[in-house]
């Protein structure tokens, strides 16, 4: 295998306000469904609109890492955080990341890491606290996998993922489930910040079933009316190119681009004002006149 790079990192301007330092486990137990995809474009969206970004790849398969257009092997990245406890600020990547976006990539030997990972996650995240705003855990498909298991236990926010589909749904109902095991045993700050619907066909069905749905699910706290994105080529043409749709002419302002600008603007807002949102009852569930149907 060849050498791996260090990255060599510019210092930051100092801000005026201290990094926000929000950790956010994106998941779902169904593979498929847009996790990265949503995890790399949202981080993409909040550089954007100028916060300081980490997007951490938890997944062996390197599914961020790729998206990003990153070679798994040229660096060191998660197997380094949590097997040597090295400085996350030394292993993040920032060339040829969308702007204010840092990564630390993945490879396969992920896979096979044994220890206590979740107490390695949680210290490496304890030092880039301090220098991100966001920091944007991308998790496999597997519940069982041990770096899915560290991020939920490490991480202040849950962010759902799915597409309006049966399976993908069932695995959200798994994932909440989780999400509830783990509060109770190793992390009780784990707090859901909303569900994301992904490559929703706006003219199809999908989109009542997922209305209702939301609906019927309100402690999934969804991102409002058009909180979810829509069914588009674009995000998998720009991952061909390992960019995000920020990062290139064509699809810098078609409609999928700025879904992620608008709920980048909620996520936003419910981290700043954690406790605020937190206090909010979930929109009462709203009785429907002719019986909405269910996914669940
Ligand atoms: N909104 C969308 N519209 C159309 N295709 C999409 C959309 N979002 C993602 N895709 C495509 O769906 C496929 C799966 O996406 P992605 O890799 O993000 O899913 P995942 O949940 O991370 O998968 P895995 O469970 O394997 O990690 C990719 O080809 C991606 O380009
Ligand atoms: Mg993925």
């Amino acid at each position: 295998m060849t050498s791996r790079k260090k990255n060599t990192r510019t210092k930051k301007q100092p801000q005026p306000d201290q990094p926000l330092g929000a950790v956010i486990a994106v998941g779902n137990q169904k593979g498929g469904v847009g996790k990265t995809t949503v995890t790399v474009n949202l981080a993409a969206a909040l550089g954007d609109a100028g916060h300081h970004v980490l997007v951490i790849d938890l997944d062996p398969s390197g599914g961020a890492t790729h998206h990003l257009g990153v070679d798994p092997y040229a660096f060191e990245g998660t197997v380094e955080l949590l097997n040597d406890q090295s400085n996350p600020g030394d292993l993040a990547i920032t060339e040829g990341m969308p702007m204010n976006v840092s990564l630390i990539a993945a490879r396969d030997e992920l896979g096979s890491i044994t220890g206590d990972i979740a107490r390695q996650l949680r210290a490496g995240l304890t030092q880039a606290r301090a220098d991100y705003d966001f920091i944007l855990l991308d998790t496999p498909p597997n519940p069982k996998s041990p770096t899915t298991f560290a991020a939920y236990a490490a991480a202040d926010w849950f962010l759902f993922v799915t597409t309006p589909h049966f399976l993908s749904v069932r695995g959200l109902t798994e994932a909440l489930r989780d999400v509830g095991t783990v509060r109770q045993a190793v992390n009780p700050g784990l707090e859901v910040l909303g569900v994301v619907f992904n490559a929703v066909d706006t003219r199809s069905l999908a989109l009542r079933d997922t209305k209702a749905f939301l609906k019927q699910h309100p402690s999934l706290r969804p991102f409002g009316r058009k909180g979810f994105i829509p069914h588009s080529v674009f995000p998998n043409r720009v991952a061909e190119e390992g960019k995000t749709l920020f990062q290139s002419r064509q699809t810098r302002y078609k409609a999928v681009t700025l879904r992620f600008t608008q709920i980048a603007r909620e996520i936003n807002k419910r981290c700043r004002d954690r406790g605020g949102f937190l206090a909010q009852a979930p929109a009462k569930r709203r009785p429907t006149k002719k019986g909405a149907r269910s996914h669940g």
